[in-house]
């Protein structure tokens, strides 16, 4: 920048830059200007761009005989951070699996596109997102491909239904697909399966509620195997 100043001083007459140092080496009034448009470039690129809103989020139409009620926007938008947040804090080991939840997929990759997110669901319209999708049973808990096994740093599920039986045979698909005591597992189902989710997996409630676009009758939960500290309303001991 320097150099370029020089070239602007008014008694700068010839069409070679002097210089007290003949050695020096000069340049000619039109190199300047070029080497000072390309700075003055350079400078504009590095000044940062706001980051663009996320775009509106397009999901498939609910079909609830597969038991599929969609987060509302703050639901899945408060989850998507938080797992981002996990993200970075795994640094280069950040593979995340979701679920039988594609809206949380879907929100994950309306925020970063490169991030490592496997979706596992029954509803081959997700298909569309390619070799991202797996299909998956949850009757068939581990009828799943080799390479998944304890691939995940971060698994997110949400199962379609609030027994016994569910619950335990998703525990089966998350144990197959974290690595043991290194994961984070989250967990998004109803109050009612708050003991079984301790008992199976160690898992407790966040103060946040998740909620849906569909209005639902039960009370829903989000459980985790770690603490978020002052993030998704805390951690609760006993409530
Ligand atoms: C309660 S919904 C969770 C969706 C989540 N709230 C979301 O917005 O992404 C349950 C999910 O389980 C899927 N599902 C239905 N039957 C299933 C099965 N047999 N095995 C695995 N997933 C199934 C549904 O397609 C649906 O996406």
């Amino acid at each position: 920048m320097e150099e370029l100043q020089k070239q602007d001083h008014p008694n700068s007459q010839n069409d070679v830059v002097d210089d007290i140092d003949d050695d020096s080496p000069k340049l000619s009034l039109e190199t300047l200007a070029a080497l000072k448009e390309f700075l003055t470039e350079q400078n504009r690129s590095l000044v940062a761009e706001p980051e663009p809103e996320p775009a509106e989020v397009a999901l498939v139409t609910e079909d609830w005989r597969l038991s599929q009620f969609w987060y509302d926007r703050e639901t899945a938008e408060t989850v998507a951070h938080e797992v981002l947040t996990l993200c970075q804090g795994s640094q280069s080991d950040s593979r995340v699996a979701c679920i039988a939840c594609p809206t949380l997929y879907a929100y994950l990759k309306n925020f970063n596109s490169n991030i490592p997110v496997q979706l596992l669901e029954y509803d081959k319209r997700f298909e569309q997102y390619g070799s991202e999708f797996t299909f998956y049973d949850y009757n068939q808990p581990e009828e799943l491909p080799l390479e998944m096994k304890h691939a995940y740093r971060i698994v997110i599920a949400d199962p379609p239904y609030l027994s016994k039986e569910c619950l335990e045979k998703v525990t089966q698909t998350i144990s197959f697909l974290s690595q043991p005591g290194e994961s984070y597992l989250l967990l998004l189902t109803g109050e009612v399966q708050r003991d079984r989710a301790a008992e199976l997996m160690g898992l407790r409630p966040c103060g946040f509620r998740p909620r849906h676009s569909s209005k639902l009758g039960n009370e829903f939960r989000l459980f985790t195997n770690y603490d978020p500290g002052n993030r998704l309303g805390g951690w609760k001991q006993e409530d």
